[in-house]
């Protein structure tokens, strides 16, 4: 059983949580993931460790409430526990020294762009972190992105903070930039970093991203977190979750994660029949 340090909305429809995981917090390093359960009957879902304290044996994860789990999982109060959190999982990010890396972050992706910024600023890389969303109240953790940043962009939809636009005006945010982008690095929801690497593609521009993909065991054994990068199959879980943006078969990734779509929608069906 974990305990629940806190649990709070940090913005519309996105919470975090804060999890007593000292065996996680002593290992964990930046891109890597928890799989949990909200329940003792419930499914198993991954989210990625945004955040630690090894000192204090804590784990800090933002999650968007989007289905029953992470719905369950709001309700949750400091003191409660959690049946299961495994982890860490997947491979971490790979943090080289690469010259000027641009981290892009939208929706859950803001928080778990930042450990694999702040990894790469003391690295010594020069660090540019892009968010993106609808409006500047879905944005949040802005002060600690600045500090694991030589500087801070936001993009909104609604022009209400930074640039006015989307993800499709990425080539514009980094011909804007003064110092030429050596990689690009993408978290968030699989539109964006779908149409994220392809506009870093054609500008020529290496990039990697953290695939959202089902999955159950998160060890390999299950298959359901299949993709195809370039013409080899891989498993998120355990080849992954980073990948080349430009060599995923997006058509197929967004197809196998629409698979449970009416499986999803069940318990909200019920739920209003009742
Ligand atoms: C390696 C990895 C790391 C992840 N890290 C995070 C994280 O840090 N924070 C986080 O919030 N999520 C993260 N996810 C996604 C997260 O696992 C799912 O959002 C979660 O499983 C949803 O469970 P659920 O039961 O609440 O919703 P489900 O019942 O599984 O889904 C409900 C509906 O929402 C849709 N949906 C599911 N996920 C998303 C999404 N991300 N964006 C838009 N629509 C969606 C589904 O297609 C479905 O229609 C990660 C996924 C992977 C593979
Ligand atoms: S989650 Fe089962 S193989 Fe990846």
């Amino acid at each position: 059983m974990v305990k629940i340090l806190e649990n709070k909305m940090l913005v519309p429809n996105l919470c975090q949580i804060s999890l007593a995981a000292p065996e996680i917090a002593r290992v964990v390093q930046p891109g890597q993931f928890a799989i949990l359960r909200a329940d003792e009957n419930g499914e198993r879902i991954p989210l990625s460790i945004s955040d630690w304290d090894r000192q204090q044996g804590t784990i800090t994860l933002v999650y968007m409430l989007v289905g029953k789990t992470t719905q369950k999982l709001a309700t949750l109060k400091a003191g409660q526990e959690l049946p299961t959190v495994a982890g860490p999982l997947g491979n971490p990010m790979e943090i080289g020294l690469f010259g000027h890396v641009l981290c892009v972050g939208g929706c859950y992706g803001i928080a778990s762009i930042y450990p694999i910024a702040r990894a790469l600023k003391d690295k010594g890389n020069q660090v540019t972190i892009l968010i993106e969303g609808r409006s500047s109240y879905l944005f949040y953790w802005q002060d600690k992105l600045k500090s694991a940043s030589d500087r801070l962009l936001r993009i909104t939809r609604d022009g209400t903070a930074g640039l006015r636009g989307h993800i499709h005006n990425l080539g514009g945010v980094v011909a804007a930039l003064k110092t030429p982008v050596d990689r690009v690095i993408i978290n968030g929801c699989n539109y964006v970093m779908m149409r994220g690497s392809q506009e870093s593609q054609a500008l020529g521009i290496k990039t990697i991203v953290s695939l959202n993909t089902l999955m159950i065991d998160g060890t390999g054994m299950c298959g359901v977190c299949r993709v195809t990068v370039g013409s080899s199959t891989k498993f998120a879980c355990v080849d992954g979750p980073h990948f080349d943006g430009h060599e995923v078969n997006w058509d197929e990734l967004n197809s196998r994660r629409q698979a449970y779509l009416f499986e999803e929608a069940q318990p909200f069906r019920s739920s209003k029949a009742g």
